[in-house]
Parts: C-alpha cells; structure tokens; sequence
C-alpha cells in the first residue's frame, strides 16, 4: 500500500489524526511532516520540513511513495493576522504545491477550510452551502482561494481532493493555536491550572464548534466516501454544536463551581463577528453520512478529563 502523508503533523488536528491514521492503516503507512513543533513522544515515520518548499515536497512524495496527503500545516485567523504575507505563502503556495503534485502522481488529498471562508455578508443563521464568501480576514481570503483551487484542480486535472470547512475544533492532544475559537480549549487549561480564566471574546459570541473526535471521524469518513457520493469539491459546510463563551462557561460551573470567567474582548472579537453562527451541513449529511456525536457537555468532560490528564 502507498503510504500517507501528513503536513502540519503535530498542530491542532495532526496531532489527533496521524495516531489513527496509524491504527487504521499500519504505523508504517504514515509519514508525519513537522516544521518545527515535534512531539517527544512520537513514535513513526517523521520528516522536518517547510510546505513553501516545493523540491522538498516532491522529494518525500518519491521518496516514501505517497499515494494520498492530509494537507494540515497552516497559519489561524489570528496568526494569519499577526503575519498575513507568511499565512498567503504557508495556506496558499503550499496548498498548490501538494495540487501540483497530486496532479502528477495521481495523489489523493484532503485539505482544510473553516468556517472563516465566510464573511460579515454571509447569513449568520443555518448558513446554506453555497452563499456569499467575503471573508475580512487574511486566513480567510487564502482558504476562499484554496476552496477555489481544490474545485479548479478537480475540474481540470480530475485530481481527486476533497475538503470540510472546519467549525472551531476542540482537541487537548496538541496545544491550542493561534485561532479566534480556540478560547474554547484556553479556559480549560485556565480552569485547571489558576482556577480563573480571561476570555478573549465577548460572553456572547456563539460560534459553530466541534470535539475533535467528530471532526477526525468525518474527516475519514469524507476520504473513504466513494468518489461519485462526493458532490462539493470547493468545500463541505461541516457542523456539530454551537455555543458561546458564557454557554460553555455555565457548563463548566455545574462541576466547578468555584471557577471564575472574566470577559476581556480583545481583536479576536471582530473576527467572530464576522463568522457565522449556525451552519447547514446537510450536503455532508446526505451525500456521505456525517453525523455528529458530541453535544456541549459531552465535549466540556472530555476537554476537561483529557486537559487535567495532560497537564498533571
Ligand atoms: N479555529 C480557527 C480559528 O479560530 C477557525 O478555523 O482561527
């Protein structure tokens, strides 16, 4: 079998991923890719390297004779903010040069988008999944513009890539990045370590949101659909839960009650103004069978359980 290449290998949701790539398909069947960040404790095929550099991305595809690549390694809304000519070069040139060599070598690839492809026009309700794209943010013009690519690249070259507009996704494998949403796994840490918490965003700021394990789950379940169930190929509006920063909050009191949440908005605020705050992901669940399992309180013990673990 043609092994599977992971870029971004250890960021938010490589870390989750490339261990049950591993037991699905074989320890040996799975090359993690890392720029910098390296978890001590892994245990597989591993390369250091940079997506911007396209001779090194057609050298390991050779190399490891890779047959499919999970495209993961990309800047966040509030890093591609911090550094929006890096986040062009890392999520768009990189994003070409995985198409340019699924292209030659036949490869079949899954990349990211996010709900930040929306904008301050799109509907903030049970958004369908074709509307308006006008993101502010730079992270969200470069996955507008991969979204466009994947679609051109499918179209034309018949390169099969396929790809899910990820909600805020919760994991506590790796730690959280640079993204507006991920206050949601912040207070955890805040919760067990210092008993307190400052919120980034405003208490009302509902955003669509997601556990990890259901985001790995449909992210398998979209590679392994037959190819002619797969009827979007810019993105798929992809959905679980939505809450706000006091919802989850309120969540945490029932088992905490001594915790403490105060509420400091700063930039990110705007950018989730800007987002959405419901998502209609029925393409997903018609043509390919997604479904959810976690609701809010089963997502808050697991974030909880697997964060106090992590950190004692
Ligand atoms: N989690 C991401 C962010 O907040 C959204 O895709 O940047």
């Amino acid at each position: 079998m043609k092994r599977i290449l992971v870029t971004g290998a250890f960021g938010l949701v490589g870390s989750d991923l490339v261990p049950e790539l591993q037991k699905k398909f074989g320890p040996d069947s799975v090359v993690a890719l890392a720029r910098e960040t390296v978890s001590s404790d892994f245990k597989g095929i591993l390369e250091k390297g940079d997506v911007r550099d396209s001779k090194l991305m057609a050298d390991l595809v050779k190399k490891h004779d890779i047959g499919e690549i999970y495209h993961l390694a990309g800047l966040l809304s509030a890093g591609g903010e911090k550094q929006p000519d890096l986040a062009w070069e890392i999520n768009v040139d990189g994003l070409k040069h995985v198409l340019d060599l699924a292209k030659e070598h036949q490869l079949k690839v899954f990349w990211p988008s996010s709900i930040a492809a929306f904008g301050p026009s799109t509907p903030k309700q049970n958004v369908p999944q074709h509307t308006s794209l006008e993101p502010t943010t730079m992270y969200g013009v470069t996955k507008v513009t991969g979204e466009l690519l994947c679609q051109y690249y499918f179209e034309k070259y018949g390169v099969d890539v396929r790809s899910l507009r990820y909600p805020g996704l919760n994991g506590y494998k790796a730690k959280p990045g640079d993204g507006t949403t991920e206050y949601a796994i912040h207070i955890f840490y805040g919760l067990v370590k210092d008993n307190y918490y400052e919120c980034f965003l405003q208490a009302d700021a509902r955003l669509p949101m997601m556990y990890m394990d259901d985001a790995i789950k449909g992210t398998l379940a979209l590679m392994a659909a037959p190819s002619e169930k797969i009827t979007i190929r810019t993105s798929y509006n992809f959905a679980a839960i939505s809450f706000t920063p006091e919802e989850l909050y309120q969540e945490i009191l029932k088992f905490a009650p001594d915790f403490k949440v105060e509420f400091k908005p700063d930039s990110r605020q705007k950018i989730a103004e800007g987002w959405p705050q419901t998502i209609d992901d029925s393409s997903a669940r018609n043509d390919w069978g997604w479904k959810h399992e976690f609701d809010l309180p089963k997502m808050t013990q697991a974030l909880y359980e697997g964060i106090k673990q992590k950190i004692n």
